[in-house]
């Protein structure tokens, strides 16, 4: 039977759940995508670092052009802009379908990748950028794309939920809340990107550019963390029968008023009776407005290796099935170019 080759740049706390249930379900993944997927290569900064046995050391290997040059599908895992933006350039400059988790890149270079991947005639896909293992991504750009998106509400941070979660239930300081969040897994290798609120921003940025069919960047995001969040605006919250949840909004307005995207990212008080109220731990939830289908609400585990994994193999399975069978995933939909409305305007 058919086989494509798989490459993986980067094997952390994603990477090697990745490559775990690749190897431990490899039958079942041939089965769904309708070829072998081998991993030939794992492209890490340092080949000495101790690894999870389900890394089979033979594949690992110093040189990430290689491995992002020569795969039919190439997984990029590394995170930050560079090197993964160039390696994913050269990915599809030598025609492989990319799939990634990189929130912070597609938030700054969206555009571009998208570019490259239709000069390419391959797949782009990214569902892990947002929200883990919850189907945002496909969400908004397949499910939805017979409505029109009003509004979108999530907590999207697994990191900072968690940490305003064990301030609130256990009454555990900020510090202690964080160091948690790092040992299980949930935290970006560089926690400010979640406390600063950067990490829901770069997914806030990619939720409005699916949902409003537009182009919304980083810096068109307005970012407020939970870094001065204190053990006693908890407890006000609380007496006042909220809870508070860093929120990412993202709403398009087009009235008398105004036209335009609004996009931000700030801790909000929730009353206590709100879906998004009883989102707790580690997970997240998006609350999708449409015109015609009303109010849709997501909800499970929005950070962790292996929920993460999930995302990126259900990417990969797709941008199997396609080299085998054809079809395309859907190229970048922005037709509406709407100007971004600053924080006062929503
Ligand atoms: N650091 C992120 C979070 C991981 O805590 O949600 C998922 O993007």
């Amino acid at each position: 039977s058919r086989s494509l080759s798989v490459g993986v740049l980067g094997a952390g706390t994603v990477g090697t759940q990745v490559i775990r249930l690749l190897t431990e379900q490899a039958d079942d993944f041939a089965a769904r995508s309708g070829a072998r997927l081998e991993i030939t290569g794992i492209a890490v900064r340092d080949l000495s670092a101790p690894r999870d046995p389900a890394v089979p050391a033979e594949l690992l290997t110093d040189d990430a052009t290689a491995v992002a040059t020569g795969n039919d599908l190439v997984i990029e895992l590394i995170g930050g802009i560079e090197p993964a933006r160039t390696l994913i350039l050269a990915a599809f400059k030598a025609g492989a379908s990319v799939i990634t988790g990189n929130k912070a890149l597609i938030a700054a270079h969206g555009p571009e990748l998208y570019a490259a991947a239709a000069t390419a005639g391959t797949d782009f896909y990214y569902e892990a950028a947002v929200a883990g293992a919850i189907p945002v991504v496909y969400a908004l750009r397949e499910s939805m794309a017979g409505d029109r998106v009003t509004n979108v509400l999530g907590i999207v941070n697994g990191t900072t939920n968690y940490i305003l979660d064990e301030m609130t239930t256990k009454g555990l300081s900020f510090d202690q809340a964080l160091a948690t969040a790092q040992e299980l897994g949930y935290a970006e290798a560089d926690p400010t990107a979640d406390v600063d609120g950067l990490d829901a921003a770069a997914k806030a940025a990619i939720i409005a550019s699916l949902a409003f069919h537009t182009r919304v960047g980083l810096d068109d995001v307005s970012v407020e963390g939970i870094r001065d969040i204190t053990a006693d605006d908890i407890r006000e919250a609380q007496a006042s029968g909220c809870q508070i949840k860093l929120l990412a909004i993202a709403q398009r307005r087009e009235d008398e008023h105004a036209r335009g995207v609004s996009v931000r990212v700030h801790p909000a008080l929730v009353p206590a009776d709100h879906p998004l109220a009883s989102v707790h731990g580690a997970f997240n939830a998006v609350l999708v407005e449409a015109e015609a289908a009303g109010r849709l609400m997501f909800y499970g585990q929005g950070a962790g290796g292996a929920p993460t994994a999930s995302a990126v193999l259900s990417d990969v399975v797709a941008a199997a099935a396609h080299r085998v069978h054809g079809g395309q995933a859907p190229r970048e939909s922005c037709y509406a170019r709407l100007p971004i409305l600053g924080p006062e305007a929503a």
